[in-house]
């Protein structure tokens, strides 16, 4: 059972700062429509704001992100990923790297991560990450990037949007949303230092962690085609390849998990 003093405890400026750490530029809101909306209109490196309830929140492929207030974390933070372009479709699957080894250092719970950036606990889904590109800001700077987080900590079952979603809290774990917001930062920093120096290691980690690896599945592509197969890897862009076609945006459903079907013990 979860401690009554750590759910829905507010989330405070002074402590969400020392959570961050000397790096990062807290601003907190009580609400706000969009944290990536935001963030993107005063986009610095270092900025990062959250919202308590976050009322319109944006998801991938124009879908929404809801979360009732004072029980998730809702946020994006802006960084200059200081990588050349050809790498840029890494960092998804590096902040997904970085959000699940936050939750598994604060939470105990360990995800699988479902391609692009999905994260997952036992198939449903725990926290949601939205890239946005903004910049470059002038002549001669680089373009910036807003990671925009969601995660699902203290939502009751009645409290989640759909039966597919999960929260920390349903999978067992009790956790101060501030502290986990600090780990999910210091572990985004570390992440993004590892994937400038050696985007192999990032990748390797994240193919451990990938459940769309070996799986079948279907991926709804940009123009609207269904590609069915397995996904065989994911390649050194960061795209998943399923029956021999490398795949850079896309819906993917998991149809079958490790050789089982959904539901099959
Ligand atoms: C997805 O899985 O579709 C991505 C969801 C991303 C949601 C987060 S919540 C904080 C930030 N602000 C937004 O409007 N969206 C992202």
């Amino acid at each position: 059972m979860s401690d009554p003093a750590v759910r829905r405890s507010p989330l405070e400026p002074v402590a969400l700062a020392d959570a961050a750490g000397p790096s990062w530029t807290v601003r907190l809101l009580a609400e706000a429509a969009s944290t990536n909306v935001l963030a993107a209109a005063d986009a610095r490196p270092g900025l990062v704001v959250v919202a308590d309830h976050q009322t319109a929140g944006r998801g991938r492929l124009d879908r929404s992100w809801e979360t009732p207030a004072g029980v998730a974390l809702t946020f994006s933070a802006v960084v200059d990923p200081g990588l050349p372009d050809a790498r840029w479709p890494l960092l998804p699957l590096a902040v997904a790297v970085a959000v699940a080894q936050a939750v598994r250092r604060s939470a105990g719970v360990s995800p699988e991560l479902k391609w692009p950036n999905d994260v997952l606990v036992d198939g449903r889904k725990l926290a949601g990450i939205l890239l946005e590109r903004v910049g470059p800001p002038a002549r001669g700077s680089r373009p910036l990037a807003v990671v925009g987080i969601g995660l699902n900590v203290d939502q009751t079952a009645d409290e989640l949007p759909v039966p597919t979603a999960t929260s920390l809290r349903i999978e067992g774990a009790t956790v101060e949303r501030t502290a986990l917001f600090g780990a999910v930062l210091a572990a985004l920093e570390e992440t993004l230092a590892v994937l400038r120096a050696d985007a192999e290691r990032v990748l390797a980690s994240y193919r451990e962690q990938c459940s769309t690896l070996g799986a079948a599945v279907e991926v709804q592509l940009p123009g609207g085609e269904l590609l069915s197969g397995t996904a065989e890897a994911i390649d050194g862009h960061g795209r998943v390849v399923v029956a021999g076609r490398a795949v850079a945006a896309g819906d993917v459903v998991h149809l079958r998990r490790h050789g089982r079907s959904p539901g099959e013990d």
